[in-house]
């Protein structure tokens, strides 16, 4: 798989540095101006890193993979404002783009997303890994052509993700999402995948097949992928 660096790291602190390192190679190469960022537990340690060095995103435009639906960016589990607060609060970027889930016309968003990633070609994008395999919100059986678009989030993935949710709280079913090829468009992936529960599905993109129903084997088409994961496979 020569288009596919793994990269093998002690924990995810380590694993952060490694990718802020690889965000300052290609900024200082000149080479870095649209950057999609993901949301979950895996890249808090990375926007930390991000936020305590000295990385220079004032001209870098960056989106985001994806967003609830029916959440406003004030709620504290909108994916709006876990990058406020993680890091565009306390790094300025050039622009910054989400999925608005709070639109009244769903498709017209998603429409008007991928318009806007269709002027800015991703230069590098970020990615975690569902526990399925799911990158984005891209959930088993998606398309591999698929644009911006509405998803009915699966039983697993509701499971995992409601833990950030209180009992008081209502988790979103539904989300907006990048699709795969609005992924596969970026020069370079970054993914990131930490400890044990995601080793099923590392163990299927190293098992070298693409599968629908591992969306993380998609990226076995990519031209430049690195894979930066703490577990040895
Ligand atoms: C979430 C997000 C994904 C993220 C993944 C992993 O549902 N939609 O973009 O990559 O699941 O989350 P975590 O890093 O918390 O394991």
């Amino acid at each position: 798989m020569e288009n596919i660096q793994t990269i093998v790291v002690d924990s995810k602190e380590q694993g952060a540095e490694k990718i802020c390192e690889l965000v300052q190679k290609e900024l200082e190469a000149g080479h870095l101006h649209v950057l999609g960022l993901a949301t979950g537990s895996t890249m808090e340690p990375v926007y930390e890193k991000m936020t305590e060095s000295d990385l220079d995103f004032t001209n870098v435009i960056a989106f985001n993979l994806d967003e609830y639906i029916g959440i406003p960016a004030t709620h504290k589990n909108s994916y709006a404002y876990y990058m406020n607060e993680l890091l565009f609060s306390k790094k300025p970027f050039k622009e910054t783009h989400i999925e608005n889930g709070m639109a009244e016309d769903l498709d017209a968003e998603c429409v008007r997303y991928e318009t806007l990633l269709k002027e800015n070609p991703l230069d590098i994008q970020f990615l975690g890994i569902g526990e399925n395999g799911h990158i984005a919100f891209n959930e088993p059986g998606t398309s591999p052509e698929s644009v911006t678009h509405v998803v009915e989030l699966t039983e697993s993935t509701i499971a995992v993700n409601s833990q950030y949710f209180t009992e008081d709280e209502t988790m979103p079913v539904t989300a907006l999402t990048m699709g795969i090829s609005s992924i596969m468009q970026a020069k370079k992936l970054i993914v990131a995948a930490f400890g044990e529960k995601k080793r099923p599905a590392l163990e299927k993109l190293f098992e070298g097949v693409v599968t629908t129903e591992w969306p993380v084997t998609y990226l076995l088409d990519h031209p430049d992928v690195i894979v930066i994961t703490d577990l040895k496979l």
